[in-house]
């Protein structure tokens, strides 16, 4: 299955995901069953590697940002299976430049968190440290929510 995680400028939160997401696919042997990728909306930051300030946070909490950001092309919403953006502005934006047979691939991230209720996954970007460690924390909850219902699901259809 390939999973394309999506925020503005993929300098903060999708790059941020998709580290959470592939450390928890290795820890649970799951690496070789998942391609994961993520994207931005624009290109202003193509090329670069994420935030200083996300890339120090992500390492105090042992993760290691290694993503450059890269803007979504329209290849990426017949490739992957399912495209997670990080609130209701990246929504409209992905929905309204994928086709209509890709539309249902376009979910909001914050929807598959276990424990917290959020529909947006704040851009930290003009924000403080604790705006970023919030970005993580409710990383951690929706990639772990995430992970879960697609293996369960996966189970059920044999997939
Ligand atoms: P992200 O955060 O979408 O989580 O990567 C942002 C990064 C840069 C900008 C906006 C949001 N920007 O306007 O440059």
């Amino acid at each position: 299955m390939n999973i394309l995680f999506v925020c503005l400028g993929n300098i903060c939160r999708s790059p941020m995901a998709e580290t959470i997401f592939n450390t928890l696919l290795a820890e649970k042997n799951l690496s070789k069953k998942y391609e994961i990728d993520s994207a931005g909306l624009d290109n202003y930051h193509e090329g670069e590697l994420a935030d200083p300030r996300m890339r120090r946070h992500a390492e105090q909490h042992g993760y290691h940002l290694t993503h450059r950001s890269r803007p979504v092309t329209h290849n990426d919403f017949d490739h992957f299976d399912l495209i997670l953006g990080m609130d209701p502005a990246n929504i409209r934006t992905l929905l309204n430049r994928a086709t209509d047979i890709n539309r249902h691939k376009i979910k909001l991230l914050g929807d598959f968190c276990l424990t917290k209720t959020v529909a947006t996954i704040p851009d930290p970007y003009l924000g403080n440290d604790k705006d970023f460690e919030y970005v993580i924390t409710v990383l951690e909850d929706a990639c772990e929510g995430l992970l879960f219902k697609i293996e369960s699901d996966s189970k059920h259809t044999g997939s």
